[in-house]
């Protein structure tokens, strides 16, 4: 492993205590600052917006939410321009803020989360409650309209200017389905975003859609019938393919009627299925072929790239699901240790009349929320993929790692009490080269009870600049970056989906 300049000056005593709790504090404040503090210099070309969606409220009155992934919705918006950024945060109004805000309660079904109650209460509602629209997890654009996403089928729209709540963007709408993914991809070639809605039932679907970016038409482009649906967080694209890899994370669709538990509570860990990537041609929407792999779990898919007569895939491979089981709230507000143990795997796909899966670790640096040059390197070989790592054992994501997949070579950035977000790669408009340009994260700065906007080189992870926010920042989860003014982001995968 290399070791960044940044690295060597700030790596001090890595055995302080978890001070990493406080980004999971409840924020209320809505502000909007015209200009923040700024300690370094921003690079002349980055004149556009930062959008982000975080879980910003847990505590609702009488009840607190059970998990990370059930804090309510709040946007953040970062606009640089001539040297200066602007910061600007909003709740998003949609339909389970304004009803926890009116009963204090969760009155939806959550990732982990049901409405409170008496047992009957609860028995009854996995008869008659709603799927929540609480899109707290990425944003994107549907045709032209900037939407905040989560794992249900009702995005919400929102004026990226104003960050004012503008209603649902609904998916497929004629379709059956209930659960989606909130990392799109964006096809450049056809200009379409790729999703996927799971419909559960006696014979569950898994439909691949897409979503043409002028005129905003939804359609089906592939379906795949299941028995028990595992729970995915994202999907791989490659130029010609779509790839769903079925982590054994998976669920008996009946059991939503008849255990009363929360959405992922009803999934079983089942190792002996092992994985099952699905592949599916664009064009069509045949299956190429389904093979399969030794067990493991993941949230977040890398790359994925047609070379030879192989599929190469790339995730960020956990031994198994138990990192959903550390992310539970009372936890991570006690400060308790986290083992996030991610690391970037490869799996290469025959896609000839062999079914052998070869595996490869591309590195053992432990990390998540991967992203790469998209613009430039989605869907084709790539060279770089940044990430939030753990620099000190235990903790939270704590530093910002860049690995180079070709050779597992790693930098590293790291400061003492500071938790970094996703670190959002933005090219430079003057450069063709893969890893040229800057990220973009937003640190919780623990000693100073504020966060502030990082900026980094993103060839050497050395730092160029900081703005300093008016208050802490809960930790989120997922952001784009649109290069231009926040009125004219009308230009879908130019911030990339994560
Ligand atoms: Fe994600």
């Amino acid at each position: 492993m290399q070791t960044s300049k940044s690295e060597l000056r700030q790596a001090t005593d890595p055995t302080s205590g978890n001070s990493f709790a406080l980004g999971f504090k409840s924020l209320d404040h809505e502000v909007s600052v015209p200009q923040l503090p700024v300690q370094g210099k921003f690079p002349p070309w980055l004149t556009g917006t930062l959008l982000r969606v975080a879980p910003c409220k847990y505590d609702l009155g009488r009840q607190t939410v059970n998990h990370w992934f059930d804090g309510l919705a709040m946007l953040h918006k970062f606009s640089f321009a001539q040297g200066y950024v602007s910061y600007a945060n909003r709740f998003l109004h949609s339909d389970a803020f304004q009803e926890a805000t009116k009963t204090g309660g969760f009155t939806m079904r959550g990732f982990a989360t049901d409405p409170c109650g008496t047992l009957f209460q609860r028995v009854l509602s996995k008869f008659t409650t709603r799927w929540t629209d609480n899109s707290n997890v990425n944003v994107s654009y549907f045709a032209r309209q900037a939407v905040a996403l989560t794992e249900t089928r009702m995005p919400v729209r929102f004026d990226p200017d104003t960050l004012e709540t503008l209603g649902h963007a609904p998916i497929l709408p004629d379709v059956k389905g209930v659960v989606t993914i909130a990392h799109p991809h964006y096809d450049r070639d056809r200009d379409c975003l790729y999703s996927y809605l799971l419909d559960f039932g006696m014979k569950s679907r898994y439909r691949l859609f897409s979503i043409d970016n002028t005129s905003g038409a939804q359609k089906v482009v592939a379906e795949l019938k299941i028995d028990r649906p595992a729970y995915m967080h994202s999907f791989g694209m490659s130029s010609r393919y779509l790839v769903l890899v079925e982590f054994p994370l998976v669920v008996h669709p009946l059991s939503f009627i008849f255990r009363c538990q929360p959405f992922i509570r009803n999934y079983r860990w089942r190792p002996e299925r092992g994985l099952r990537f699905h592949v599916f041609e664009k064009e069509g929407g045949r299956r190429v072929k389904t093979v399969e792999a030794e067990s493991v779990f993941a949230f977040h898919h890398v790359n994925a790239y047609e070379k030879g007569d192989e599929l190469i895939v790339d995730f960020v491979a956990h031994h198994d699901a138990g990192i959903i089981d550390q992310l539970y709230l009372a936890r991570l507000r006690a400060g308790e240790p986290i083992d996030p143990g991610g690391r970037p795997m490869r799996y290469r796909i025959p896609l000839g009349a062999s079914s052998h899966v070869r595996r490869e670790v591309l590195s053992d640096t432990r990390m998540e929320l991967p992203r790469i040059d998209y613009g430039r390197t989605a869907g084709r070989c790539y060279r770089t993929v940044w990430g939030a790592g753990t620099h000190r054992p235990g903790n939270f994501i704590d530093s910002i790692v860049k690995v180079n997949v070709e050779n597992g070579q790693t930098l590293k950035w790291w400061e003492e009490d500071a938790y970094p977000g996703e670190p959002v790669f933005v090219a430079d408009p003057n450069s063709q080269n893969e890893d040229t340009g800057v990220l973009v994260s937003v640190v919780l700065d623990a000693r100073r009870n504020r966060s502030f906007l990082l900026v980094l080189d993103a060839t050497s992870l050395v730092e160029v600049a900081r703005a300093e926010c008016p208050h802490p920042i809960p930790f989120g989860f997922h952001g784009n970056y649109y290069p231009a003014a926040a009125n004219e982001c009308r230009l879908p995968g130019t911030g990339a989906p994560g």
